[in-house]
């Protein structure tokens, strides 16, 4: 009885896989050069559903991409990625599965992509540089491929403002009496990285955290880019007006000028950001052009800096080095619903939903 159970089991399991038959691919042969002259014969025009919130990094990759590869137009539709997998999704149902509203996509939201690979809607693609991926972050099926490592947690400041010495380096830190009215963070309940990181600050000072730090009054907004422009001099024109909400730990440096970070000594986060071809695109070698150009020198250069990278030439300060931080672990946490839905209200009923301006809008 079990036997035949088991057996019926695995047959389903079976029928199940076999409905999509990854194809083994081969590491892409060409030069950049060569695929562009392949994608020259396409019509010339691509799409890319780029998770962000900020315009300007929508704008960065449009610009460098047509810069290299003249003739080439690259649409950018940039969103929250837990819009833009949304959109996907009811493109993919709206076609009858003939479409997805891109040919490539780039999100946090990394719990789509092996739904998107069973469903057989990920064209398999291996870059060049395919063997100086860290394996962990790539499909083994080569459905998806983790492009750049993101990370939240540190300490940004204002570069100008020097009194802010000490800075606190620790989550507790941030719940001292002089950081009361100072600190601007991004709703955790509007993005699932920040709430990735005040789980792992849950799991370390408890859930009472959360009302300590709501207690301390911190300016909330939307977009992890919003702290690092209000604590920017640049973008308050250098009248100062930013300095009574001086500090944050949920944006980056990267986003403004003039802030400046310090390194987490305590909860910090890293993940892949992670992108994958659609099946259904028309232009497949400009997909792949343009897949290759994120994986390549000169953007892996500038996404990186010094620090850290799914490359691991660029991989500097070593991603799987850092104390305390498995950058494979919000993958796991982004894939349980549950957890991350209950963890979301559960915030939400102590600091209040999200409210603001659309930062994709605004900056
Ligand atoms: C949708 O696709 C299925 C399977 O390919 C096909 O049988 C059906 O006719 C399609 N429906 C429409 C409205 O095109
Ligand atoms: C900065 O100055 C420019 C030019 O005077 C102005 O257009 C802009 O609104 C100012 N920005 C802020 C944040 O005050
Ligand atoms: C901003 O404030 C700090 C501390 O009060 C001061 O040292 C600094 O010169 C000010 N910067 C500007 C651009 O006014
Ligand atoms: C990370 O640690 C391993 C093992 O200690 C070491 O071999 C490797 O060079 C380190 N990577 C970086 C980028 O520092």
């Amino acid at each position: 009885m079990l036997g035949t159970f088991v057996l019926i089991f695995t047959a389903l399991i079976q029928a199940h896989v076999s409905a999509y038959h990854p194809k083994s691919v081969a590491v892409e042969g060409r030069s950049l050069d060569q695929i562009y002259q392949a994608a020259l014969k396409e019509p010339k025009t691509l799409t890319i559903a780029w998770g962000g919130d900020v315009k300007a990094s929508g704008a960065l990759i449009k610009s460098f991409f047509e810069t290299k590869f003249p003739g080439m137009t690259l649409n950018v539709n940039l969103d929250l990625s837990k819009y833009l997998d949304g959109q996907a999704d009811l493109k993919y149902a709206s076609t009858n599965g003939s479409e997805n509203g891109a040919d490539v996509v780039v999100l946090q939201t990394l719990q789509n992509f092996p739904r998107w690979k069973s469903e057989g809607r990920l064209l398999p693609y291996k870059v060049s540089p395919w063997h100086d991926i860290y394996p962990e972050f790539v499909d083994k099926d080569a459905a998806y491929t983790g492009l750049f490592i993101y990370s939240f947690g540190n300490t940004v400041y204002d570069a100008s403002v020097t009194h802010l010495d000490p800075l606190p380096a620790t989550s507790g830190g941030f719940l001292a009496p002089e950081w009361k009215d100072k600190l601007i963070l991004t709703y955790p309940n509007d993005d699932d990285s920040i709430l990735f990181l005040f789980d792992k600050i849950i799991e370390k000072y408890g859930f009472d955290y959360i009302h300590s730090l709501q207690a301390q009054n911190p300016l909330w907004v939307r977009g992890t880019a919003t702290p690092a422009l209000l604590i920017s001099p640049a973008y308050n024109n250098g009248t100062n007006t930013s300095n009574s909400r001086a500090i944050s730990f949920t944006t980056t440096n990267g986003f403004a000028q003039g802030v400046a970070q310090k390194a987490s000594t305590d909860v910090s986060i890293s993940w892949p950001q992670t992108g994958a071809i659609f099946s259904s695109t028309k232009v497949p070698d400009s997909a792949k052009l343009l897949f290759g150009y994120l994986m390549d020198d000169e953007w892996q250069q500038l996404m990186s800096g010094d620090r850290f990278a799914t490359r691991k030439t660029y991989d500097k300060l070593g991603v799987f080095n850092q104390s305390g931080i498995d950058p494979l672990a919000f993958g796991r946490f982004m894939s349980d619903r549950q957890r991350v839905e209950a963890l979301r209200l559960k915030i939400e009923a102590v600091i209040g939903p999200p409210q603001g301006v659309d930062p994709v809008g605004q900056y």
